[in-house]
């Protein structure tokens, strides 16, 4: 994967995926054992975390992975960069290449942004977002949890439950989790499922009990209020009734589901706080899993692995 740019799950093999869960396999002991966590992988490497949209949890876990491995890292913000002044997409990647930046992480509200700027640059470009395209790395994290608690991934049930039309969660987990022999449904109110999905493996459900019936792995999404239309989206009230994951729900899932979500999470609409906190939730661990995964990805594509 040396050199690799990472844009979506759709062009991962299934040795890849393997890999990367291997290698986040011995970054979670590093980052678990405590003390020096300082390694010398990435040394002399520089990585840009270049954000155009709001993030928490995965700019500052690629900005962590970064500095665990070694590497310089900086973060820019857009709104505290010359972005406010209007500069363009190329030329804010042109002057981030200009200053010998090894690899680009980005996150942008574009589909196709990533991809763009593996055009117009040569450092490794790594998608940390693109509109409601892909969001690789979450996916392999979400594939990294699941493992880590079923000790494996094919055959498993899961339901992707909520807003998939506007997820680019969704969609890369749909291929990462069919590449692994996963058994995939969605589930959301019709407005907010994509139109003419046809999917290998997967199927849509417009009520959420189908979905969820039996499912060893439940993943919730977010409802991305800044990314709808007028008229996709029913009440708050509506949405929770009908598809907001409590505990009454969950007891038609399997007795051991697994329940997930990317974060941040709108508590009382797609998921109630005691499922968040309840000890089937690995939400938490997620975010743990997430440095580990991204560690796993700049080790991987900037130096090659462990050797
Ligand atoms: C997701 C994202 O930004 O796509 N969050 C994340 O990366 N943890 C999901 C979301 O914003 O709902």
């Amino acid at each position: 994967m040396l050199g690799k740019s990472i844009i979506g799950m759709k062009n991962f093999s299934v040795e890849e995926i393997r890999l990367v869960l291997n290698a986040a396999r011995k970054m979670k002991q590093i980052i678990k054992r405590g003390g020096d966590k300082k390694l010398s992988n990435l040394r002399g490497k520089a990585i840009v975390n270049l954000f155009y949209e709001p993030s928490t949890r995965t700019r500052t876990s690629f900005e962590l992975a970064g500095k665990y491995l070694g590497a310089d890292v900086v973060s820019i913000n857009s709104g505290t960069s010359s972005i406010v002044k209007g500069e363009s997409l190329r030329d804010t990647l042109k002057t981030i290449e200009a200053m010998g930046v090894d690899a680009i992480v980005m996150r942008h509200k574009a589909e196709g942004a990533a991809d763009y700027a593996t055009q117009v640059v040569k450092p490794m470009i790594i998608n940390a977002g693109d509109g409601a395209h892909a969001h690789p790395s979450q996916a392999l994290l979400d594939l990294f949890t699941i493992e880590q608690h079923k000790g494996r991934l094919a055959g498993l049930k899961v339901a992707i439950v909520g807003d998939i039309l506007h997820s680019r969660v969704a969609r890369s987990d749909v291929y990462a989790m069919t590449k692994m022999g996963m058994e995939v449904h969605l589930a959301g109110p019709k407005t907010l499922l994509p139109r003419f999905f046809k999917f290998d493996g997967v199927k849509v459900h417009e009520d959420i009990e189908h979905a969820i019936t039996g499912a060893d792995v439940i993943n919730v999404l977010r409802i991305q209020l800044e990314r709808q239309q007028a008229g996709l989206f029913p009440s708050t009230r509506e949405y929770a009734r009908a598809f907001g994951i409590n505990n009454e729900r969950l007891r038609l899932a399997a007795e051991d589901v697994l329940i997930l979500h990317p974060g941040p999470q709108n508590k009382g609409l797609e998921i109630s706080s005691e499922v968040t906190y309840c000890e089937r939730s690995a939400i938490q661990e997620q975010v743990q899993n997430g440095v580990a995964v991204r560690m796993a990805l700049l080790d991987l594509t900037l130096n090659g692995g462990v050797k």
